[in-house]
């Protein structure tokens, strides 16, 4: 229509010149009503940090792995995984629209353990997604068109910023609970337990399964289980965001108690997996959703539900992730070895908070930098204030994002003495 109208304007213009011409079929633009958008808050600051030309400049604003010398960590056990892959010279056929059948089998066996009734009897599905990120909005897009109670999403206070967008995007509103604790710097449980007892029945609860983001604050498993309980009085529909598993303790079983306890007490949950992190997969988008169900009947009419909503989205999943991670999960030799080094990319990040505080304290610094230590995961919820960051990107070329979280991985045994220097300079 619009093009029409403009095409018109021209023809009755008679004999315009060629540049005038050029000039109105612009100004007819189809989207001269677009409005500049904000940048990514997380994103943002690593463009910032490109354009710094400090030698000592740090990026702690983005959530991916380094290892010792600073530099992105591409794990030994998929470059064997890759090799055997590319030995292998399969097809590049099309995946099933649900994925690789021995991935999501794989991928659903990792969360719910190797014994777990809900396989056993098949009252699961699991579609292999475009990472946590696709799994999520699947979730969300399922939640929408099939969720029968109130489509009100609780997310903790705060949440990875990336969940308020996906879940309304999807057709859910938000509302929240509270989670963090800014006095102690830790898990606010008095204030959780208060806020999910008055959750309206059905509605949709999200839960971190570990290494919650942004805070690094998990609950304890004695916590986890009052708030099982609780969500189980209230009937709400759990959403576990799974996409640190093996990331907190280095331990894959561990890191998943929290949501095998929910399934173990009667909770149905739904469930969604990253392999960004664990696997360091970040660009490959590997991932998977999952959904518990009553019986392996109500599983198969769910199955058919997701592929319906998935195949006018992007058809089927990419394979070459699937494929990688699915090889180091059934392959003995090379499963073993990646859980040593999920362990070792854990591990590094635990060593990091402990000489982080010990750098603090070597400086004189007088404040309670405890919580730095028993916060766990990727990120760190430092408790520093917005102008505090602003001075110590201003001044140290230390980035990370305004609400004080720095990615625990950008911190190696080379700088961790000037990030302490920094802090304290900031904190005194
Ligand atoms: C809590 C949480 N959920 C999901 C994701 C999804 O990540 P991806 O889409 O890269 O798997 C992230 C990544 O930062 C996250 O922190």
């Amino acid at each position: 229509m619009a093009l029409l109208k403009s095409n018109k304007v021209i023809h009755c213009l008679g004999n315009i010149s060629p540049a005038l011409g050029a000039l109105s079929s612009r100004n007819s633009s189809w989207w001269a009503g677009v409005q500049m958008g904000p940048p990514d808050p997380i994103l943002g600051v690593t463009e910032a940090f490109k354009r710094d030309t400090n030698p000592k400049k740090m990026n702690l604003g983005v959530g991916a792995y380094r290892d010792d010398q600073g530099k992105p960590f591409v794990l030994s056990c998929v470059r064997k995984a890759e090799a055997l892959i590319a030995a292998k010279q399969l097809d590049k056929e099309y995946l099933p629209i649900g994925g690789l059948g021995e991935f999501t089998k794989a991928c659903a066996q990792l969360a719910l353990g190797p014994d777990s009734e809900v396989l056993k009897s098949g009252r699961s599905i699991t579609v292999q997604t475009i990472s946590g990120t696709g799994s999520l909005r699947i979730g969300g897009n399922y939640l929408a068109r099939f969720h029968t109670g109130p489509h009100d999403v609780y997310l903790p206070k705060p949440s990875w910023g990336n969940h308020t967008p996906i879940f309304r995007d999807a057709g859910m509103q938000l509302k929240a609970y509270r989670y963090y604790d800014p006095s102690t710097c830790g898990f606010d449980f008095k204030g959780a337990l208060d806020d999910i007892t008055k959750i309206p029945e059905k509605s949709v609860i999200v839960l971190h399964a570990c290494a919650h983001n942004p805070t690094g604050v998990d609950p304890r498993p004695e916590q986890w289980k009052e708030i099982a309980d609780i969500v189980k009085k209230r009937n709400l529909l759990v959403f576990f965001d799974m996409a640190y598993q093996g990331f907190a303790s280095g331990d894959i079983d561990r890191d998943a108690w929290a949501v095998r306890h929910f399934i173990e007490t009667g909770h149905n949950i739904v469930l969604s997996q990253s392999f960004a992190k664990n696997m360091g997969l970040y660009g490959e988008r590997v991932g998977g959703f999952t959904v518990v169900c009553s019986d392996a009947e109500e599983a198969k009419r769910v199955e058919s539900q997701l592929k319906i909503l998935i195949r006018p989205i992007y058809s089927n999943p990419p394979m070459n992730g699937a494929r990688i991670a699915s090889t180091i999960l059934s392959t003995p030799e090379l499963r073993s070895i990646w859980l040593e080094e999920v362990h070792g990319m854990a591990n590094r990040i635990i060593k990091m908070r402990e000489q982080l505080v010990a750098g603090l304290k070597q400086q004189g610094s007088s404040h309670n930098w405890q919580h730095v230590i028993d916060q766990i995961g990727m990120f760190c919820f430092t408790g520093l204030k917005p102008e505090q960051v602003e001075r110590l990107t201003k001044e140290f070329s230390v980035y990370m994002t305004k609400d004080g979280r720095i990615s625990m991985a950008g911190v190696t045994s080379g700088n961790v003495g000037y990030l302490s220097e920094a802090i304290h300079a900031v904190t005194k």
